[in-house]
């Protein structure tokens, strides 16, 4: 099928090039003429497993092209699907002023018989709000908007584009859905479960997904909490209640706050949602409130650590949001480096990706080359993402880099019991410590 994508930022990238994978023609559009020249030129914006190699394979045989020519690229095509940012508003609602000009600016070129879908997380009933922008641009009803959210984790959104869960279809139209499952036939055909729905499920499964989500890890850093005065084992516990279908393991492990550029948007966004339409959504009100006390909580729990000790040095271990990505939005570090600065702590930190990312965002930090310089001198290391490479550390070289052996561990990379033989003070999550 011939599939035009509008955006060229993470999901419409990542999904326009699952896409040409599957034999689909596919063009990127995106108003940024750079970023456009960069991608035709084969330079990436951003790094995700896996892509380089499908998109480098499918612009070369051509099934995957760049745009920055909306008309053309529009004009004649089987679906327009738009994958533009929709960042938080000002009352914690998904903005959408990317998505409408979209629609304003791509509708004269719509041919008609064209299939719209909305890949953006969306308030419920944009799609039905965008079809009048459209038809207001057009003055004729001869095309569909639809909903097709997506579920890619930053770090396997190629896996997840390719071995889904679920593919979700929202339309109000039979026809138009057809056209939908004939896109996602390759994956269907494999077995993948198909939820065929209207446009405002599809909108609203996106939201109550990413928001149970959230919950569940929000839960699983209160039962943490409860662990440590218990002298108890969130392991344990996680896989107790996780073992029973109903809950399920994924999801359960405590950190120092949920982050990213999802769930603290989309689970404030949600709420906005239920606000507006007065059907209040109070666990996920409380939600957001938990986990922006989380960060804050454990930026206390190190100054503690380190009360009394003047002109004291933290060793920050991980500033992107979780492993595999070089994602800083939300991440701990950017809420827990400034409150240990605020409190006179020098920071040295160490990220294998993100620093890039991070360094303009925490001026006052120091970078180190790796995990042992960051630690050197240092009167505790903390750590605050899971990179496989700081679970390999050798404990006996960090011992001896820090002035004091305290490692706080928000990640519960080590055995605790084995850091208490090299000397350290350790504290992890959900653990007695
Ligand atoms: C999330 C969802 O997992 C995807 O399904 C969804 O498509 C995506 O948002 C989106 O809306 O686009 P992502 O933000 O990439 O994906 O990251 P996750 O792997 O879900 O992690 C989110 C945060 O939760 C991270 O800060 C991570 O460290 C934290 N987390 C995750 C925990 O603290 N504990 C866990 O057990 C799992």
């Amino acid at each position: 099928m011939r599939v035009t994508i509008i955006g060229a930022g993470y999901v419409g990238l990542t999904t326009g090039a699952c896409l040409s994978e599957l034999g689909h023609d596919v063009i990127c559009v995106d108003i940024d003429k750079e970023r456009i020249a960069r991608l035709k030129a084969g330079v990436f914006p951003f790094r995700e497993a896996g892509l380089d190699e499908i998109m480098i394979r499918n612009m070369a045989c051509r099934r995957l092209r760049f745009s920055d020519h909306l008309a053309s690229a529009v004009r004649g095509r089987d679906i327009v699907m738009v994958a533009v940012g929709t960042p938080k508003g000002v009352r914690g609602e998904a903005d959408l002023a990317f998505v409408r000009q979209a629609a304003q600016s791509f509708a004269p070129f719509l041919s008609p018989r064209t299939v719209v879908t909305l890949k953006s997380t969306v308030a419920v009933g944009t799609a039905r709000e965008v079809r009048e922008i459209i038809a207001e641009e057009r003055g004729a009803l001869d095309f569909w908007v639809t909903s097709n959210p997506e579920f890619l984790r930053e770090g396997s959104a190629v896996s997840d584009f390719l071995t889904p869960d679920r593919i979700v279809i929202g339309a109000d139209d039979r026809d138009a859905g057809e056209r939908l499952i004939k896109l996602y036939r390759p994956l269907l055909d494999r077995g993948v479960p198909l939820v065929e729905t209207g446009t405002a499920d599809a909108e609203l499964i996106k939201y109550a997904a990413n928001a149970f989500l959230a919950l569940k890890i929000g839960f699983t850093n209160d039962v943490a909490d409860l662990c440590e005065v218990t002298e108890g084992d969130i392991n344990s516990v996680a896989k107790g209640i996780g073992l029973d279908p109903r809950i399920g393991t994924a999801f359960l492990k405590p950190g120092p706050g949920y982050g990213g550029s999802c769930f603290p948007k989309d689970t404030e966004a949600f709420a906005w949602i239920g606000r507006a339409l007065n059907a209040p959504q109070p666990l996920i009100e409380a939600l957001i409130a938990r986990n922006d006390y989380r960060k804050r909580h454990i930026a206390e729990r190190v100054l503690k650590e380190i009360a009394g000790i003047s002109g004291a040095q933290v060793a920050v271990l991980g500033a992107a949001f979780k492993a595999n990505t070089d994602d800083v939005r939300e991440s701990a570090a950017l809420q827990i480096v400034p409150a240990l600065q605020k409190a006179n702590v020098g920071v040295k930190m160490f990220d294998p990706w993100a620093s890039g990312n991070a360094a303009p965002l925490l001026p006052s930090a120091t970078w180190a080359e790796d995990p042992y310089d960051a630690a050197q001198g240092a009167d505790l290391l903390l750590i605050l993402t899971e990179w496989e490479m700081f679970r390999s550390l050798d404990p006996a070289r960090l011992a001896e880099a820090l002035r004091r052996p305290v490692v706080f561990d928000c990640r519960n990379l080590f055995d605790p019991e084995q850091m208490a033989l090299y000397g350290f003070r350790y504290v992890s999550l959900g653990r007695a410590n």
